[in-house]
């Protein structure tokens, strides 16, 4: 039996996640994007577990996140939402579908929710995307901001390295993490930024501030495969990897092929 388990199904909610930061409580949060891990993530005791379009990545093997569709997302945030109890379950918006125009975004918004049956949305951007923001806000919909490494901008960026090391950016992120605030953003999301710069927004905002890559925060989140050791050759600085469940499937599967092809599987009593 696993040390693990929670059995308190009490929905988590924005409410309490807000909450959780005025009483200085972490914020653990993890991607997901599909039913049965779900079901294992959200019985650990997750507070937030994120269906990111990093799936573009880890479940379809493309370089970026950029391909990946509503449609794609949608599948995968509903095959999440119906395998979590307690969880808080957040869905990226995907590339595309909110950059457009504010109505576009406010009726993808409104479709991924309707069809996915998740609890909110992360959108990636500061000033640019404010007026879709709210308007997503206004339709009722809990949104989590994303500011730093946004890796739909990546090309943009020239690539996946630290952002706002500069001062000029630096001061631009702590703008825009206000305007998601005042918004009405309920949390956001930092990636890959210098840790002092990290430290001074979460002192400078009242909602919870989930780091990637960003030192210490109000919470924290990564990409399951990663932190699992399911990506062996992806070992960035940030990364901690709680287990290698590369290695451990490798064996398991490779002791399958073996029993298999020396006839040792299935004996009497795993027949009928
Ligand atoms: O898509 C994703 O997995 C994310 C996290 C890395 C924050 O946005």
């Amino acid at each position: 039996m696993s040390a693990y388990i929670v059995e308190d199904t009490k929905k988590i909610t924005t409410q309490k996640i807000i909450q959780m930061k005025r009483d200085g409580k972490k914020i653990a949060m993890l991607t997901t994007y599909d039913y049965t891990t779900a079901q294992i993530v959200d019985r650990a005791g997750m507070d937030i577990i994120l269906v990111g379009d990093s799936a573009s990545n880890v479940m379809a093997g493309n370089l970026t996140t950029l391909p990946i569709t509503i449609d794609q997302m949608i599948y995968h945030a509903r095959s999440v939402a119906r395998g979590v109890k307690r969880a808080m379950v957040i869905c990226d918006m995907p590339f595309g579908t909110y950059q457009v125009s504010r109505e576009e975004g406010i009726r993808n918004a409104v479709r991924m929710m309707a069809e996915s049956g998740v609890d909110g949305l992360k959108l990636e951007g500061g000033e640019e995307i404010i007026d879709t923001v709210k308007g997503i806000i206004n339709a009722g919909i809990p949104v989590v901001g994303h500011l730093g490494l946004t890796p739909q901008s990546v090309y943009k960026f020239g690539g996946f390295g630290v952002r706002a090391k500069e001062e000029a950016e630096a001061d631009k992120l702590m703008k825009d993490a206000k305007l998601l605030e005042e918004a009405g953003c309920f949390a956001i999301v930092l990636e890959k930024i210098p840790a002092t710069l990290c430290q001074k927004v979460c002192q400078s905002i009242s909602i919870p501030v989930i780091g990637i890559g960003a030192g210490s925060a109000d919470g924290q989140v990564l990409v399951i495969q990663d932190m699992l050791g399911m990506n062996e050759g992806f070992k960035p600085k940030f990364l901690r990897q709680y287990a290698q469940l590369g290695a451990i499937m490798n064996d398991a599967i490779g002791q399958y092929i073996s029993d298999v092809k020396d006839g040792s599987f299935p004996n009497e009593t795993e027949s009928y």
